[in-house]
């Protein structure tokens, strides 16, 4: 009985720690590191702070799914079938809604280019 309870314990750590390495729980930041310059996406503000639907970005997921697929499991470097390319995915969402909430005149995240991303200073 007890050996039993024990390794139920084993067992839920393991598939806790197993969770974690495997990134399901939302990272606070999401960075990005393209040639072009750095992007860092603040994930827990878009989603708490700003109260943005998370289906708006993780479109493919059902309500109330809190994991599933990411964006680049779909969008690769090429456009492929019906699935536009990572580029172009990132932004058409990220870009698109900064653009729509400054035409108006609402708060709004960067629209230019080298102002969402960061050229490292040489
Ligand atoms: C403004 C867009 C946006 C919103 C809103 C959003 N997400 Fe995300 N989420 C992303 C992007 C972008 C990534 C990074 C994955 C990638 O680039 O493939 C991500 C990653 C994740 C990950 C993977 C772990 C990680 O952080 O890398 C989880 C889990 C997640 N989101 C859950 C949620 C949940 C739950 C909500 C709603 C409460 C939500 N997201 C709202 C865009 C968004
Ligand atoms: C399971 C695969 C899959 C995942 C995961 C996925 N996408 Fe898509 N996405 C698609 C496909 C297929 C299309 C084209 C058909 C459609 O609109 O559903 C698409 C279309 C889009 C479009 C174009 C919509 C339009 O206006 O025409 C954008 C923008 C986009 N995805 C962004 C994202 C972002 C950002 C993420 C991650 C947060 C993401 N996608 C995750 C498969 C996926
Ligand atoms: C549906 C709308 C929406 C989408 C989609 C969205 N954002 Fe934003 N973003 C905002 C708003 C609104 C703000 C302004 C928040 C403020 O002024 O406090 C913002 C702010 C920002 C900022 C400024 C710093 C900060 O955290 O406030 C950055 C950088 C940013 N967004 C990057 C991104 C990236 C990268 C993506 C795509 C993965 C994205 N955003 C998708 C609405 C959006
Ligand atoms: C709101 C933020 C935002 C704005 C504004 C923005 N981008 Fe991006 N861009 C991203 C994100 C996020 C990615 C995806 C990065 C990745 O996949 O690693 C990206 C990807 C790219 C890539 C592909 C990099 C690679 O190596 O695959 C290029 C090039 C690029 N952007 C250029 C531009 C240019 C030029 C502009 C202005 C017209 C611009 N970006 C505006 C967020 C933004």
């Amino acid at each position: 009985m007890k050996k039993g309870l024990i390794s139920i314990g084993v067992l839920a750590g393991f598939l806790l720690s197993l969770l974690m390495v495997t990134g399901v729980f939302a990272k606070d930041v999401v960075e990005y590191n393209p040639a072009y310059g750095k992007v860092s996406f603040t994930h827990k503000k878009h989603a708490e702070t700003l109260k943005i639907d998370c289906l708006k970005c993780h479109h493919t997921w059902k309500k109330g799914e809190t994991t599933g697929k990411l964006c680049k499991d779909c969008h690769k470097a090429q456009a492929e079938g019906k699935a536009i390319a990572a580029k172009d995915a990132y932004h058409k969402d990220c870009k698109g809604c900064h653009d729509e909430a400054k035409k108006a005149n609402k708060p709004a995240g960067p629209t230019g280019c080298t102002q969402c991303h960061v050229k490292a200073k040489k």
